[in-house]
């Protein structure tokens, strides 16, 4: 079993397609993965299964790939306690609370784009708008926070960074391509890439949420917790009213279409 804890998840999902099943029951999507070079052995670290959980999917897995033996499975040396109830801490609770913002817009995009009309100035002012929130709110003040700051504390050749950053990466192309079609009032362009923004922001926050930031809070000390908190509030001043600008923002469009994503 050893020898298949330091293999890549890619290959050994190459080679045994069943468990790409079994992993995704434990919430482990690993198939859709651009990147899907993380060993097993990190993949079971990061998402830190109850102890129970995580014996009952590697004897599954062994099932697999030794049908024939009994395989017996090694244990794992906890940091701590695996919890289906996320705490996250203070710094990560203030990521994760700007998540919240950000999914109420994002649950907006199909309420703008319904029906856009790229020849009113005011349905494009909307976009306009939109796209302003995204690259001052979303990626200015909250991805800025991520890969300035926090990242900065781990090493960003792990392939979860990776995955993470080419998301930025990613979403950022979305939304230049959403401001040339709008300026060029090119409306399927426009819908096409908002619509990919969603998909894609909606996934990436739940990967930070469910697995990235669990993870970082249980390999930080006490005293980068701490540098974290400080930092974020150092940042949060430079931004001074901005965030509150951008929350008004996301009430008068909620306002506007009388929708309101239910989010924690
Ligand atoms: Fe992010
Ligand atoms: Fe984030």
């Amino acid at each position: 079993m050893e020898e298949y804890l330091n293999k890549n998840i890619k290959e050994i999902i190459n080679q045994y397609p069943e468990i790409e099943k079994i992993l995704d029951e434990y919430n482990i999507g690993c198939a859709p993965c651009n990147v899907g070079t993380c060993l097993l052995k990190d993949i079971v670290e990061i998402h830190n299964l109850p102890p129970e959980d995580e014996k009952e999917l590697m004897t599954r897995i062994a099932g697999i790939i030794y049908p024939d033996r009994e395989i017996k499975i090694p244990r794992r040396k906890r940091t701590s306690q695996a919890s289906r109830e996320i705490k996250y801490s203070p710094p990560m609770k203030k990521l994760v609370d700007e998540h919240v913002l950000i999914k109420r817009l994002v649950f907006l995009i199909p309420a703008v784009i319904n029906n856009i009309d790229v020849d009113s100035e005011e349905e494009r002012q909307l976009v306009l708008d939109v796209v302003d929130f995204i690259r001052s709110y979303a990626d200015k003040y909250h991805h800025a926070k991520e890969e300035e700051i926090l990242f900065k504390y781990f090493d960003e050749n792990l392939d979860i960074l990776k995955v993470i950053h080419e998301d930025h990466e990613n979403a950022r192309d979305h939304v230049k391509t959403v401001l040339e079609a709008v300026n060029n009032r090119d409306k399927n362009t426009v819908v096409n890439h908002l619509n990919a923004y969603k998909e894609l922001l909606t996934e990436h926050i739940k990967k930070e949420d469910e697995i990235l930031y669990p993870w970082m809070d249980r390999n930080l000390s006490i005293r980068e917790v701490g540098e974290l908190f400080s930092k974020f509030a150092d940042v949060d001043r430079q931004f001074e009213n901005a965030p509150k600008k951008y929350e008004n923002f996301v009430d008068s469009l909620e306002d506007k279409f009388k929708l309101k994503e239910m989010v924690k």
